[in-house]
């Protein structure tokens, strides 16, 4: 049941503030993260290891910075089919967490199994609770999206990182990072999350209308920096996976590195970027691409669109959050921009070509 919807993609879209909301009313109560006591002990982990394949392994990149920015906890995020076969060092005392919406991700799956025995413990994030991924863990934690039909994974990416985010406050909180004064503050934030989504799912029309002309690029680039780098990928996913048109993320810093070389008229290049420390720095990004008569479609606040001014192609201005948690935010427009190019362009936007929503043969 599509719920009036034209695909299931656009209706799993629109769950958003809904399923986002009842995942952050169980992972917290009031002003405390809340799980069960002794669940997880991120004081004495020395490092964290996240694996997934696909969108689950951006929702893992974009919960790297958090981890390491609240809690200062190490690191590492992985590809699946990458963990699995390079026979990576796992420390006794590492936690290794692993990510999928259906939870039989065959590559996910091999590499929980090449960690069982390694680390200290098997923690995942699933959107099956019943999946072999949940059963073969230590610890499985649901995401609580409900069923989730389209192939482009929308609303199990927002609560993949709702979960993530609420594990990373805990960490912090575990690590001795932040009191309960901030723990609160931010858990605030993330409550707010859900009420930002429904104003970024009102910006649907413009969207649409400003989709039609990407719909004609043979080529598109995203760029983010920090948390928002990941979501750059996760946007040229999406955008490839349903509209089939060529697309690659960037960190705004590798602009110069390479990218830059593709920029010309023909090649829309959208900038995801809340006003933030970093700010300046992407602008100026944004002035080489326009120097070489790049199309820039910046996705940002209105403080943002002030300090960028004119000359960008087009503007998306988005509620104001703290940074930390924009890629949430920012996931809404990425999703939509993928599904409005993919109606331009007449794609089967819920079973797109050679794809298939559960990959379990590697
Ligand atoms: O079920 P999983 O989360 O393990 O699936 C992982 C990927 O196959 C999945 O996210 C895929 O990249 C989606 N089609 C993305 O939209």
């Amino acid at each position: 049941d599509k719920a009036g919807h034209k695909h299931f993609m656009s209706k799993e879209i629109f769950e958003q503030p809904t399923v986002l909301a009842e995942c952050l009313t169980h992972y917290s109560a009031g002003e405390r993260v809340a799980l069960p006591e002794g669940a997880l002990d991120f004081a004495e982990t020395d490092r964290l290891i996240l694996v997934a394949c696909g969108t689950a392994h951006y929702a893992c990149s974009v919960a790297k910075y958090w981890f390491e920015q609240l809690a200062g906890l190490p690191c590492d995020v992985d590809i699946a089919s990458e963990f699995r076969y390079r026979e990576p060092p796992v420390s006794d005392r590492a936690t290794a967490l692993f990510v999928s919406q259906s939870g039989e991700t065959a590559d996910t799956l091999a590499a929980l199994r090449y960690a069982q025995g390694k680390a200290a413990r098997i923690v995942s994030v699933v959107n099956v609770p019943e999946s072999s991924i949940a059963r073969e863990s230590d610890l499985a934690l649901p995401i609580l999206a409900g069923i989730e039909v389209g192939v482009a994974s929308t609303k199990a990416f927002m609560n993949q990182l709702g979960v993530l985010a609420n594990l990373a406050i805990l960490a912090a909180r575990q690590r001795g990072r932040i009191d309960a004064a901030r723990e609160a503050e931010l858990l605030e934030t993330l409550r707010g999350l859900p009420g930002l989504i429904n104003q970024a799912l009102a910006l649907e029309e413009r969207i649409h209308k400003r989709t039609g002309k990407l719909a004609e690029a043979r080529s598109v680039l995203f760029f983010g920096r920090g948390a928002m780098f990941p979501l750059a990928l996760e946007g040229a996913l999406k955008l490839k996976e349903i509209s089939y048109i060529h697309a690659e993320g960037y960190a705004s810093g590798e602009l110069k590195h390479g990218p830059i070389a593709l920029v010309d008229k023909t090649v829309p290049v959208i900038v995801m970027a809340p006003r933030d420390a970093l700010f300046d720095k992407t602008v100026s990004n944004m002035q080489e691409v326009l120097a070489r008569e790049g199309r820039v479609w910046l996705i940002t606040d209105a403080e943002g669109a002030e300090i960028a001014g004119d000359g960008v192609w087009q503007t998306l201005v988005m509620p104001r959050i703290d940074p930390i948690f924009a890629p949430m935010l920012y996931a809404v427009p990425a999703q939509l921009i993928a599904y409005h190019t993919a109606l331009h362009k007449g794609t089967d936007v819920d079973q797109p070509r050679n794809l298939a929503k559960s990959v379990t043969v590697e």
